[in-house]
């Protein structure tokens, strides 16, 4: 029997020509996303933490999306979708001059982990397949396993007996193979089974046919989740989340509510950050120490800097920086914004492409007049600011240090340093004129 160690080099296939006809979509199914990335960028980051020495993801003819979020890696054309071993051949000539370890993953299961394909990988047998156990195997492949133990092939269920059906050890769709006979065993897979197709898991029964051992590793049943239908996406997506809930919670994280806040796969909080009830983190989200966002909060791409405030009700929208200790309140949104140390934007704001310098406070009701209708511009406000409520900043404008802007004012032109900008009709008062008119129309 050929040995191997994870010591050897390591090739990873990720296979995702698939149809995905059981998600009743319009996009690739390893498109469709889990905690805000697509599943395949999910499966790709696993196999990135392994540091092969090569990826080849093998997608369906002009998949370019696909091919994009698999990117720096190299990705290979399956013309026909003939099945998942005819899938493992079309990256055959991309690893040619590879020697070692090749792991196989489908872009499918987006909640594998790095600890267990790594288990995999390190198995002394020339091949190695990942297995669990479950209740309600549907339409998983069975594994068949004698009375030593050993794995003696693989079953798809189309093709499976009543008591084939009956096994509770299924095929999590992860190999492991020394090169060699990977490619030996393809050669000698042959569509003979209901669906016409080549089966990569008939490389299990062709191993025992050479008298070689298939080694098993084991995982549960969440972690080997293939997702198939949108059902199955949204078993995936309540399974990631309770995992990343758990995880930042053990980071020194106080979750409110934690079955309330959903996480992107990105998503970095740091200890003593607290979160109170339904809170979203979109993709690009990092947040530092000591930060409280409050209920009902949207963050995307956005940094918030230690001990500031957000929320409750803020959008955080992408390219938004919040300083230390600066204070976002209600129903305020931010966009490509970055406000300084210790800034206030308390209540009812839009600001948009937008400098807020430190200490500055915008009053409730202030909008940054950002767009024109066909261009963005920008709007610088300096430090120790005070924008008085209900005022309009039309941008591009520049509002100096330490400058006041009087309430209600539509600011179009530059405010210079420690001056006051007041830009509204002066108030003129009518002694009498109220009870006049009240007069007249009693009649
Ligand atoms: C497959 C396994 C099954 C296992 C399950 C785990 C086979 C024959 N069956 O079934 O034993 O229990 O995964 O989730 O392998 N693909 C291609 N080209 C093809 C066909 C498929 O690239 O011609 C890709 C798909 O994009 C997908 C992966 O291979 O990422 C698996 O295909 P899928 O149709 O989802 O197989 P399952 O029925 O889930
Ligand atoms: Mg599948």
């Amino acid at each position: 029997m050929t040995t191997s160690s994870s010591s050897q080099g390591l090739a990873c296939i990720i296979l995702a020509a698939g149809e995905g006809t059981r998600m009743r979509s319009g996009k690739a199914k390893v498109l469709h996303a889990v905690a805000g990335f697509p599943m395949i960028a999910h499966v790709k980051r696993a196999c990135e933490s392994l540091s092969p020495q090569k990826i080849v993801a093998v997608l369906a003819p002009g998949a370019e999306e696909v091919a994009a979020a698999v990117a720096p890696h190299a990705s290979v054309v399956q013309k026909e979708r003939l099945g998942t071993a005819h899938a493992v051949l079309a990256a055959k000539d991309a690893l040619k001059d590879f020697k070692g370890r090749i792991l196989v993953v489908y872009g499918d299961t987006p909640l594998l982990r790095p600890e267990t394909m790594s288990a995999l990988v390190g198995q002394k047998a020339p091949m190695s397949l990942l297995s669990f156990e479950s209740d309600k195997p549907n339409q998983y492949g069975r594994v068949v396993i004698n009375d030593n133990s050993v794995a003696e092939k693989i079953v798809e269920f189309a093709d499976a007996s009543e008591a084939e059906r009956a096994i509770r050890h299924c095929n999590a769709g992860v190999m492991a193979f020394d090169s060699a006979l990977l490619w030996e065993l393809l050669d000698a897979i042959k569509p003979h089974n209901k669906k016409n197709e080549y089966y990569l898991t008939d490389a299990v029964g062709l191993t025992r046919g050479k008298n070689l051992i298939c080694g098993v590793v084991t995982c549960d049943e969440e972690e080997a989740l293939g997702v198939n239908s949108r059902t199955d996406l949204s078993v995936a997506e309540a399974a990631f989340q309770k995992r990343a809930r758990h995880y930042v919670m053990e980071l020194g994280v106080t979750l409110h509510d934690p079955a309330s806040v959903y996480f992107s796969a990105d998503t970095k909080l740091a200890r003593d950050v607290t979160v109170e009830p339904h809170v979203v983190f979109g993709p690009g989200v990092e947040v530092e120490e000591g930060v409280e966002i409050r209920a009902f909060s949207h963050l995307a791409g956005v940094r918030v800097k230690k001990n500031a405030f957000v929320g409750p009700f803020a959008r955080l929208r992408p390219g938004t920086q919040i300083g230390e200790e600066a204070h976002i309140g209600n129903f305020v949104e931010l966009k490509k914004a970055q406000v300084d140390a210790g800034a206030k934007i308390n209540h009812f704001s839009y600001v948009g492409d937008a400098h807020v310098g430190a200490r500055s406070n915008i009053g409730a009701g202030t909008i940054f007049c950002n767009y024109d209708g066909v261009h963005k511009h920008q709007t610088d406000v300096g430090a120790d600011v005070f924008v008085g409520s209900n005022s309009s900043l039309v941008a591009p404008v520049t509002i100096g240090d330490g400058a006041t802007i009087a309430a209600g004012s539509v600011i179009t032109e530059n405010v210079p340093a420690d001056a006051m900008g007041v830009a509204r009709a002066r108030q003129v008062n009518k002694p009498g004129w109220a009870k006049r008119w009240r007069s007249s129309k009693k009649g």
